[in-house]
């Protein structure tokens, strides 16, 4: 598992308004021609929502609790990322997930304005995950250090700013959560938050299932809300991304099961740098009804 040496730490490619690593850009046509089955179902979310975290919650669902078969591989590969490019041992997403049977679960970052065409003609189910910007912030400034497929994230100070300004991988958080939520009544949608799951993750399972269609026994329900406990994934090789080398992602700088909290942003974020995000949140969200809870 590698990626090309002129790839590392190279900064984004702004592709139609979005900065994408450049690798994922030079795979685009296979993205743009992918064809979305209308069984499909597909896991949405701003990068360090909790995608991860729903990827193994769907798995487990989808082989009604067995834990056994659930480790069959690791979470990205049973859940194949859709525009994921460039590691050259692995093939790109569209055509791992081209020859797979159906029904797939796949996952994307995309913002709605990048899904490709056959995704408004097939419309299958989509799962959105959304976590409030601040604690995304953090999460992501922790994996941008660890990761090489992203520029050095510099310090917290100039992360932040460029946060803000949408200058991270896949843009803007702000857009991304709220193109989404505009189009929930519109597609069959099911938008579920972060702060949600941590306060009561049997009930956001629940929503789940009624959206699937899906009758499950309580036992199994109650093993899948264990399966999917931070400490439980945490400990998990298959969904701790222990099995990428260092040299790709590197756990000592940050581990990818990092602190599975809602608040850790109060530990990173000054009273001026909390004050500033908080004028540009208002600006940039006063015309939508979605919210989010940064403490639960
Ligand atoms: P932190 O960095 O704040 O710990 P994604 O999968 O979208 O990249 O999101 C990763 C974030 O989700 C990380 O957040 C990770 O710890 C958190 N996460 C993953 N599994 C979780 C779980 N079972 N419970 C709570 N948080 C979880």
């Amino acid at each position: 598992m590698d990626i090309p040496e002129e790839f590392r730490r190279r900064d984004y490619q702004m592709f139609r308004g979005i900065p994408l690593a450049s690798l994922f850009v030079e795979n685009w046509k296979r993205v743009e021609q992918f064809q979305v089955r209308p069984d499909d179902l597909l896991i949405a979310s701003f990068p360090k929502s909790g995608t991860t975290w729903m990827c193994e919650i769907m798995d487990l669902i989808l082989n009604n609790g067995d834990v056994k078969k659930c480790q069959r591989d690791a979470v990205y590969n049973r859940v194949v990322m859709l525009e994921f490019a460039g590691v050259t041992t692995i093939q790109p997403g569209t055509e791992v997930l081209s020859r797979m049977p159906s029904p797939r679960l796949l996952r994307t970052h995309l913002p709605i304005s990048l899904l490709p065409k056959s995704f408004w003609e097939n419309s299958c189910k989509v799962i959105y995950v959304a976590r409030n910007a601040k604690d995304v912030a953090v999460s992501s400034y922790h994996f941008a250090g660890a990761n090489i497929l992203h520029p050095h994230p510099g310090t917290w100070e100039h992360y932040l700013e460029k946060f803000m300004a949408g200058k991270v991988m896949f843009g803007s958080w702000h857009e991304h959560v709220t193109s989404w939520w505009e189009k929930r009544n519109d597609l069959r949608l099911l938008y579920l938050f972060y702060e949600d799951m941590k306060e009561d993750l049997e009930r956001e399972i629940r929503k789940l299932l009624a959206f699937l269609e899906k009758d499950m026994e309580e036992e199994v329900l109650k093993i899948i809300v264990q399966r999917a406990s931070f400490q439980v994934m945490k400990e998990n090789p298959m969904t701790n991304y222990e099995t990428i080398p260092t040299h790709l992602l590197d756990k000592r700088v940050s581990p990818f099961m990092r602190k599975g909290i809602c608040g850790d942003w109060k530990n990173h974020f000054t009273v001026h740098q909390n004050e500033k995000f908080d004028e540009d949140y208002e600006k940039k969200m006063s015309g939508t009804t979605l919210s989010f809870r940064t403490e639960i």
